[in-house]
């Protein structure tokens, strides 16, 4: 299954091209071959468009981001809705580079600190090159993992501490956060034991239950506190009831946000 996402991702989905920010020149016309006329008019600039949005899968390995990802993008685009579809770490020609090198098993010896500034190097990349021209672009985004997994991960699972964190965070991607997070949250023995089929596992998946209990425990406590953003999904149940539950709560949030501005003209 990972494989064959790993191919939904050569670097990027864009399914529709849609409302990239072109700030036009609006000027009196003085007809063709007509010498040029003063106007007291000044020209106008036409408005760059509405900010996009951002909405990320987050969750432990297996609990079913990539699939119910996939999913929702092919829902949505049903809707005519424009979307575009990224993950992390990767997202870019570097980022994913970067990526196999971050779940390639043989780097068993790869530090803590390491392992959180390839995953911060990726991101910026990510944020540089889709997240911020998209939503200056007036795009809606689906990301597979964001900053919630690097506190999770790295700051929970890891023990790293958690304060430069946050510096990081201001220096990587601002002030912009997600709109929208689905927290797809399942018990750590029913991931691993979907994951398990998986043959090639990489170096994030052989990790022992007591680390996944612990980045688990750190994303429950990101959404504690911050249940505006973060909505909790029951990732146990079986994956059409999953998916039910993310259309019900994308749909209110596309209701409530954005309807008009990520369909088609
Ligand atoms: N609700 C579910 N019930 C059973 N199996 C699932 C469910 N959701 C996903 N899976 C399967 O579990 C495996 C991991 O799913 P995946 O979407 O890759 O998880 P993640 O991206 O969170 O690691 C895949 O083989 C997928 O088909
Ligand atoms: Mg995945």
């Amino acid at each position: 299954m990972e494989s064959s996402n790993r191919e939904r991702y050569p670097q990027r989905r864009e399914r529709v091209s849609f409302g990239q920010a072109r700030a036009t020149l609006k000027g009196p016309s003085n007809g063709p071959g007509s010498a040029p006329r003063k106007s007291r008019r000044r020209p106008t600039v036409s408005p760059a468009p509405p900010r996009g949005h951002l909405i990320t899968f987050e969750g432990i390995e297996g609990s079913g981001k990539s699939t119910q990802l996939a999913a929702l993008a092919d829902h949505l685009t049903a809707r005519g809705c424009n979307v575009l579809v990224t993950r992390e770490p990767g997202g870019t020609r570097l980022g994913e580079g970067i990526r196999r090198m971050l779940l390639d098993p043989q780097h068993r010896d790869m530090h803590p600190k390491t392992e959180l500034l390839l995953y911060l190097a990726s991101r910026a990349q990510h944020f540089e090159e889709i997240i911020e021209p998209a939503l200056a672009g007036g795009r809606l985004i689906l990301c597979d993992r964001f900053w919630d997994a690097t506190f999770a991960y790295q700051g929970q699972g890891r023990n790293l501490d958690l304060k430069p964190l946050k510096s990081f965070q201001a220096f990587v991607t601002g002030k912009v956060t997600p709109d929208l997070t689905l927290l797809l949250d399942v018990e750590v023995r029913r991931g691993l034991e979907r994951i398990q089929q998986r043959a090639d596992a990489d170096r994030l998946e052989r990790e022992r239950a007591a680390f996944y209990e612990r980045v688990r425990a750190g994303y429950m406590k990101i959404a504690a506190s911050e249940p505006d953003r973060v909505v909790l999904i029951d990732a146990n149940q079986d994956f059409e009831q999953v998916a039910q539950e993310i259309r019900k709560t994308v749909d209110v949030f596309l209701e409530k946000h954005v309807v008009q501005r990520h369909h088609r003209a």
